[in-house]
């Protein structure tokens, strides 16, 4: 069990019914007595199906120390409702628009909730940070949740560390890039104290069936087409999910006020790999549909598809001792036989969120 300083008894999660803040949110539960405040837009990748699981499997006490806020964070007035109702001592920044491929069909609401929302909540919180006592105060953090893509596109080799250039590329990365330096004039400007992280591709259970790996496994096991962009040969770097809520710990814990960390596991993979991987795991399962690999089709490339991230995951290792535990092969195998198990939940946020499994993100 984490132990918290008593200064740090209230947390406070933005966009905790994603897919990362339900890992987070999981985590608390079951290692924390903190109480948990989450504030989401309930949005079309919001769902708080495994919160609630764990909160039932855990118990009254569990139910008592978490507490839902519906509502958006670019609403000045709302959100600072919240955070007068949440009182935290820790927020933890997840709240965004998340999808490469949806920033290009429609970047303003990525605008709306990456950057104005970012900026409402420094806003809020150093207003809240500045009535606090002298202990609460020397206590409080705000780990700002961003991503590797704000580095942009790596070649062939090379990897992103803490202090490579912002080269943001895609809607959605500008967004992500421009909230982090807004986090960064917070801090330095007014000493709010925020920690930024950069993290890669995390994979797990309970990710809308939108991007890469949900989508392979949904579609092949329902005999359609599994949709590689371009030639497959773009490479992203994979963490599993819960590897990335014990580095989140670890920053809340260790980290440095003022200081970004990059989160990886130096697990590069290309899209074409992946989906191989996939495709052999799926065959074990259901043999009767072998060769899954056959589903396999290559259809026309992202607008602006970034080549390669990878990140060089030497900081966080060296100064807070962090480092992935998951073995990747493992989880993803266990990853692919969860979508197995769970059609009736892909249905239902499918239905829910109105989303049909096309391709999105097409300019033309
Ligand atoms: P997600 O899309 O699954 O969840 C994001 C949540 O934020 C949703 O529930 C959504 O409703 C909520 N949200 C969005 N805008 C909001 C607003 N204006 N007000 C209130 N709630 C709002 O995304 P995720 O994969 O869980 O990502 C969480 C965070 O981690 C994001 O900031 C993302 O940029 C970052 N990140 C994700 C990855 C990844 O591989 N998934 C990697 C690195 C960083
Ligand atoms: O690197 C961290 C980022 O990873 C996060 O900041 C984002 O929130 C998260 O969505 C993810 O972005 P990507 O664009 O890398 O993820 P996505 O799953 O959409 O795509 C992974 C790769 O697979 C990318 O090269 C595009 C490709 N792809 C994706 C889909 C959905 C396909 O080839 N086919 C597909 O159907």
């Amino acid at each position: 069990m984490l132990i918290f300083p008593e200064s740090r008894k209230k947390i406070l999660v933005t966009g905790g019914a994603g897919f990362i803040g339900g890992a987070f949110i999981r985590n608390l539960l079951m290692t924390t007595q903190m109480k948990i405040y989450c504030i989401d837009k309930m949005g079309y990748a919001s769902d708080l199906t495994s919160v609630t699981k764990t909160i039932s499997l855990l118990g009254d006490k569990a139910k008592d120390r978490f507490t839902f806020i519906n509502s958006n964070i670019a609403d000045k007035i709302a959100l600072e409702k919240a955070i007068d109702i949440s009182d935290p001592d820790i927020v933890v920044h997840l709240a965004a628009e998340s999808h490469v491929d949806r920033s290009i069909s429609n970047p303003s609401i990525f605008v709306e909730s990456n950057i104005i929302g970012t900026f409402n909540l420094l806003q809020s919180l150093l207003n809240h940070w500045e009535n606090l006592t002298k202990e609460r105060k020397n206590n409080f953090r705000i780990i700002h949740i961003s991503t590797d893509e704000v580095f942009g596109s790596l070649g062939e080799s090379g990897y992103f560390v803490e202090t490579s250039s912002y080269d943001p590329r895609s809607p959605y990365s500008a967004s992500k890039a421009s909230a982090d330096h807004l986090v960064k004039a917070w801090f330095h400007t007014y000493n709010l104290p925020i920690i930024v992280s950069n993290c890669s591709n995390n994979f797990g259970p309970w990710q809308f069936p939108e991007k890469l790996i949900p989508t392979a496994v949904i579609k092949a096991s329902t005999n359609k087409n599994i949709p590689i962009y371009g030639d497959g040969r773009n490479i992203r770097d994979w963490l599993f999910v819960e590897d990335h809520v014990d580095a989140l710990q670890a920053i809340i814990n260790k980290g440095k006020i003022g200081e970004s960390y990059c989160i990886g596991s130096q697990n590069e993979k290309s899209n074409k790999q992946i989906v191989q991987l996939i495709c052999k795991v799926l065959d074990k399962q259901r043999p009767d549909l072998a060769p899954h690999s056959k589903l396999i089709k290559y259809v026309s490339d992202r607008p602006g598809h970034d080549h390669r991230y990878a990140i060089k995951p030497l900081k966080i290792s060296r100064e807070l001792s962090w480092k992935s535990k998951s073995n990747f092969q493992e989880c993803l195998e266990n990853t692919v036989i969860w979508y197995l198990n769970n059609s009736t939940w892909i249905e239902t946020v499918m239905q829910k969120s109105n989303y049909k499994g096309e391709r999105l993100g097409l300019n033309v």
